[in-house]
C-alpha cells in the first residue's frame, strides 16, 4: 500500500464518500485538525468524518491508553487523520502512539521533507528533498523494560527479521513506484553488531531485488552530520525505529521546523495520517500553531483515497499561501494565526 501512487481514477468526488476516523488529540491538537478538515471539505471531496476523542484527559480518566472505540472505528474505516496527543507523565502509562502503531500493525512510518519555498532556513540555495521510511513496530519502543535490581533498568531492543524486510520491501517499492534513485539505510551495525547487523543484512536482501534502486548504507552518527552538511544529497533514508523518530526531527529543522513536516502510519489494511510534531502545550489553546503539517497529512491522505486532483489543489494551494508570504504563521517568521493561514489556503482552494 502506497500512499504516493495511486492506480485509481483522478478523482472519486461526485460518486464516493469516505468514512475517516478523526482523532483531533489535545494540545494544539484540535486547532490544526480542524484547519486540515476544512480544507479537505473545501477540495469538495465528500468525507464523512467520524471523530474520536483520545488525549491525555480521557486516558487518564478511563485509565486506558487506547480505548476500544478508536480501533473499532479505525477498524471500520481504515483511514485516520490524527492530531498529537500528549503522553501523560503519570501513571506510566505508554504512549498512544506507540501503543496505535502496534495494535493495527502500522509498520511503516514514511515522513517526506521538502524545502518549502517561502520558509527561510539555513539552507536557502539548496533543495532538499528526501523522505523517512521509519521501522514502526519494534526496536527500543517495543517498550520491554524492567528494573533489574534498585537502580539497574534493562530495556530491550527488539530487531526481527520480518518486521525489518517489511519496511526495507515498502521503502524500495515506494522508491520504483514514485521515481526515486536512492534508499540509504542508517544504522549502527558497527556496535549493535546482532539488532543493527540483521537490519542491515534484510535492506541488502531487498536491495538486490531492485537493482534500479541505488542502495547506500550510513551509520547513524555519520548520516546526521551528512544531513547537516549536505541534505540535498540525501533521498530515501530507512531506519529502524529510534533514529527514524530522531533523524524525523533534525531533518524537519532542516526545512523549518515541525511545523510544516507531514507523516503517515501504513499498515497492511490501515492508514493513520499524522503531522511529526507532538501536541506543543507551549503554544496549545492560543490560536498560533502552524496547521501545515497536518494540512499536509491530509494530502498524503487523499492521495491514498485515490483522491488525486484534490490532493494537488490542496497542496499547490498550501505552497503557494508559503510563496505569496504574506499569511504565514509565526514559527516560520510570519504574524498569521492558525485561522488565517488556514482561510487564505481554502480560498486558493476554491479559487
Ligand atoms: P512538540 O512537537 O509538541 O513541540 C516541540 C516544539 O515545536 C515546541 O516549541 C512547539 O511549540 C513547536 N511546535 C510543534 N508543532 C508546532 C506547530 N504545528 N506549530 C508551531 N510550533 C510547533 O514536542 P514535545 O514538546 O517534545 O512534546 C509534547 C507532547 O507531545 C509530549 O507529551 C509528547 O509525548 C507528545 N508527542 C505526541 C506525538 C504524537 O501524538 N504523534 C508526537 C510527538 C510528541
Amino acid at each position: 500500500m502506497a500512499w504516493g501512487s495511486s492506480a485509481g481514477p483522478a478523482s472519486y468526488n461526485e460518486l464516493v464518500s469516505y468514512e475517516v476516523t478523526l482523532i483531533p488529540g489535545d494540545g494544539i491538537g484540535p486547532e490544526v485538525t480542524l484547519a486540515a478538515q476544512r480544507a479537505v471539505d473545501a477540495t469538495g471531496v465528500k468525507i464523512d468524518w467520524r471523530r474520536c476523542e483520545l488525549n491525555e484527559e480521557t486516558i487518564l480518566r478511563k485509565n486506558e491508553v487506547l480505548p476500544p472505540e478508536i480501533l473499532a472505528s479505525l477498524n471500520r474505516t481504515k483511514v485516520g487523520l490524527k492530531g498529537p496527543v500528549t503522553t501523560p507523565i503519570a501513571g506510566g502509562f505508554p504512549s498512544v502512539n506507540v501503543a496505535l502503531r502496534k495494535a493495527l500493525d502500522l509498520f511503516a512510518n514514511v515522513r517526506p521533507v521538502h524545502t518549502l519555498k517561502g520558509v527561510k532556513t539555513r539552507y536557502q540555495d539548496v533543495a532538499i528533498d528526501l523522505i523517512i521510511f521509519r521501522e514502526n513496530t519494534e526496536d527500543l519502543y517495543a517498550g520491554l523494560e524492567h528494573e533489574v535490581v534498585p537502580d539497574v533498568v534493562e530495556s530491550l531492543k527488539i530487531i526481527t527479521r520480518k518486521a525489518s524486510l517489511r519496511i526495507a520491501e515498502y521503502a524500495f517499492r515506494y522508491a520504483r513506484a514514485n521515481g526515486r534513485r536512492r534508499v540509504t539505510a542508517v544504522h549502527k551495525a558497527n556496535i549493535m553488531k546482532l539488532s543493527d547487523g540483521l537490519f542491515v543484512r534484510c535492506a541488502r536482501e531487498t536491495a538486490l531485488q531492485y537493482p534500479d534502486i541505488e542502495y547506500k548504507e550510513l551509520i547513524v552518527d555519520n548520516a546526521s552530520m551528512q544531513l547537516v552538511m549536505r541534505p540535498e544529497k540525501f533521498d530515501c533514508l530507512l531506519m529502524p525505529n529510534l533514529y527514524g523518530d530522531i533523524v524525523s526531527d533534525l531533518t524537519a529543522g532542516l526545512v523549518g521546523g515541525l511545523g510544516i513536516v507531514p507523516g503517515a502510519n501504513v499498515g497492511e489494511h490501515h492508514a493513520v495520517f499524522e503531522a511529526v510534531h507532538g501536541s506543543a502545550p507551549d503554544i496549545a489553546g492560543q490560536g498560533i500553531a502552524n496547521p501545515t503539517a497536518v494540512m499536509l497529512s491530509a494530502v498524503m491522505m487523499l492521495r491514498h483515497l485515490g483522491e488525486r486532483e484534490a490532493a494537488d489543489r490542496m497542496h499547490d494551494a498550501i505552497t503557494q499561501v508559503y510563496q505569496d508570504g504574506k499569511h504565514l504563521p509565526g514559527d516560520v517568521g510570519g504574524t498569521a494565526s492558525t485561522a488565517e493561514f488556514t482561510n487564505a489556503v481554502i480560498r486558493l482552494i476554491q479559487a
